[in-house]
């Protein structure tokens, strides 16, 4: 649970919202370090002329800061989107708590930076397998086992690290029968919090 139930309205509520935010932060930092954590899995969207790509992908890495990272290839669609459009939106869902959580962020590449070298240097070799077939992900092929050609060599060619900065987040807990909404913006100073009608 991260909205406190208590609707109590002499209590702080900014305390309570202040509280909320600091438990999904810790979650978030969890998550990237716990296969089995319900947000490690994240479904991000991103715009496109033909409606918004969408796709579910591997928190890797979390900050402090609410910034989030995942690895991709560079050749997938969601890499032009946000090329075009420097933009996501982020949903995670705890079922336990029957809580979703809603991220806009600005997204930012990392293409043989120093940033997405290190991270490189942390995928083990199975896994940097997934980033050398010799088709481009999305090709379309005849046979499935014709998008496992590999070159001799597996770099860091169409390795991607995507961060995305996390700009507003939007918690919906059920509580049965009511929901509890919250949102929160980043600010120059800090974090903004509000409860929202849900
Ligand atoms: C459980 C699961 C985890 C996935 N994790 C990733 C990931 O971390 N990075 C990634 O690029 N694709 C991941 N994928 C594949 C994406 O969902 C997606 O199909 C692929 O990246 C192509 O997306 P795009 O064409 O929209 O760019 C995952 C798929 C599943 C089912």
């Amino acid at each position: 649970m991260f909205l406190d139930k208590d609707k109590d309205k002499d209590k702080d509520q900014d305390k309570v919202l202040a509280r909320a935010f600091d438990t999904v932060r810790e979650e978030l930092l969890k998550a990237a370090g716990d296969p089995g954590h319900p947000f490690r899995l994240m479904t991000v969207a991103t715009p496109d002329i033909a409606g918004p790509g969408l796709r579910q992908v591997v928190l890797r890495h979390a900050t402090e800061a609410m910034h989030l990272y995942f690895y991709t290839d560079v050749r997938t669609a969601k890499v032009k989107q946000i090329k075009q459009q420097p933009v996501a939106t982020v949903l995670f869902f705890d079922p336990e708590n029957k809580a979703q959580l809603v991220i806009k962020a600005e997204a930012r590449l990392h293409y043989r930076d120093k940033l997405a070298r290190d991270h490189w240097s942390r995928v083990d070799y199975p896994s940097k397998k997934v980033y050398g077939t010799l088709q481009q992900p999305g090709t379309i092929i005849e046979n499935p086992g014709n998008g496992y050609d590999y070159p001799d060599v597996i770099d860091d060619s169409n390795f991607c690290v995507v961060e995305l900065i996390t700009q507003s987040l939007d918690l919906y807990e059920i509580h049965d029968p009511e929901g509890l909404r919250a949102r929160f913006e980043r600010a120059d100073d800090g974090w903004e919090s509000y409860w929202i009608v849900p």
